[in-house]
């Protein structure tokens, strides 16, 4: 294939991660279904080089020229759109997280089998500099055996990612163990080697929400000048409005189905942004730091190394690389190196805990395998 010809459904704050493609020999941006075309939108940089914008995502599958669909659109549509786009004929690469429940993710999986196309879940924390690093290690064997796993993230821009916008509610997103902790699920799955078995949680919404109406946005507040919240941002729904329903204070509790235990903790009104992972195995222990730039690795019995990592290497550094997996994957009709299932996996987890949540504690199972299960995560 000379060419990669792609289709984008969604031209929101993630279509910006294909700026890159603009202009190279290889790619070609085709089509991009946006219902909401505007000025100044974040797909700007994509537009002028032959794209066709159209409202309808289905026009864009209707496409013969298109190989492969972007999807980036809210969670709520990942289930229709992506199962329309393999069956329409074309790869996908899908945005975390896969859906918004697990059958829906199940659904997925069984279009993607029985398309025959490659589907490839947007987990780009995978490709960060600091999390290859500690994979590396572990895999190495320099914690022994993986028993425990501990993480917290603190999403210091909590309001502006999650509360201004659509995400703030069960509606489109279930919950932020989804669309966020879908990421930090993940990365517990894939450092331990291990799915999640049964989960446990408690949360809260306990700052954000509240009596605002719906319709208000910081623009139009008449407490713009002194709300602690307000937004100038693209994002300027109000976050004390009324249909806010997810969470933003919650602890999980994980046993995985290798035995290892694992603890995480999302906060969306900490003062600083930071995912921290402590693995501890059997002869020692790895921790990164992302406001330090480290990966300290620990021995149970001798000194602590501490690893330097480029922390410039983030999120937009291992957003082009996972893309540029995916394009090698299309192009050499390979296989996508990230397992299908683990976009299940990790919506499962985030389901369950969510339920558990909201049931008081209660103890939860993560619905056992199925049939067309692939590789192991
Ligand atoms: N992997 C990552 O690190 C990462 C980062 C950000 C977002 N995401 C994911 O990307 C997806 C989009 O997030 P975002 O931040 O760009 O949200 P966004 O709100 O900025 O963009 C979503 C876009 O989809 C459009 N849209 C709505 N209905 C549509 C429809 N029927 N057909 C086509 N487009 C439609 C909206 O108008 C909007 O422009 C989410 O699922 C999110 O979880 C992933």
């Amino acid at each position: 294939m000379d060419k990669i010809r792609i289709g984008i459904i969604g031209g929101g704050l993630r279509s910006n991660i294909l700026r890159p493609c603009v202009g190279r020999e290889d790619l070609e941006l085709v089509a991009m279904a946006e219902p909401h075309p505007r000025e100044n939108a974040w797909y700007a940089p994509l537009v002028g080089h032959g794209l066709e914008i159209t409202p309808d995502y289905r026009r864009v599958l209707d496409r013969s020229d298109i190989d492969v669909v972007m999807v980036m659109s809210p969670d709520y549509l990942h289930e229709e759109q992506a199962r329309a786009a393999l069956a329409s004929g074309k790869h996908v690469y899908l945005e975390k997280p896969m859906a918004t429940t697990i059958e829906a993710c199940d659904r997925v999986l069984e279009e993607a089998a029985s398309s025959g196309k490659e589907l490839m879940v947007g987990f780009n924390m995978r490709y960060m500099t600091m999390f290859e690093t500690m994979k590396r290690l572990i895999d190495e064997g320099a914690v022994g055996e993986v028993k425990a796993i501990w993480v917290r993230h603190f999403v210091g821009k909590g309001d502006q990612a999650y509360f201004h916008s659509w995400h703030g509610t069960r509606a489109n997103a279930t919950s932020l163990l989804l669309q966020k902790g879908t990421h930090d699920l993940d990365m517990i799955h894939w450092l331990a080697g291990q799915y999640t078995k049964k989960v446990v949680a408690f949360g809260g919404l306990d700052y954000f929400g509240g009596d605002m109406p719906n319709d208000l946005t910081c623009t139009t507040c008449d407490q713009k000048d002194h709300c602690p919240e307000f937004s100038a941002s693209q994002r300027v729904q109000c976050v004390f409005r009324k249909e806010i329903d997810v969470e933003d204070n919650q602890v999980v509790l994980l046993e995985l189905d290798g035995g290892v235990k694992a603890s995480y903790m999302q906060c969306h009104f900490t003062p600083d942004y930071h995912r921290n992972f402590v693995v501890i195995g059997t002869t020692g222990q790895i921790e990164n730091s992302e406001l330090e730039g480290t990966v300290r690795l620990t021995p149970r019995k001798g000194l602590p190394t501490t690893i330097a990592v480029n922390v410039e290497e983030g999120h937009w550094q291992a957003d082009q690389r996972i893309l540029e997996e995916f394009w090698a994957t299309v192009r050499e009709e390979s296989q996508t190196p990230i397992d299908p299932w683990a976009g299940r996996m990790s919506v499962a987890a985030g389901v369950k805990a969510a339920e558990s949540m909201r049931e008081g504690g209660m103890v939860k199972m993560i619905p056992p395998r199925q049939a067309y299960q692939t590789a192991p995560a």
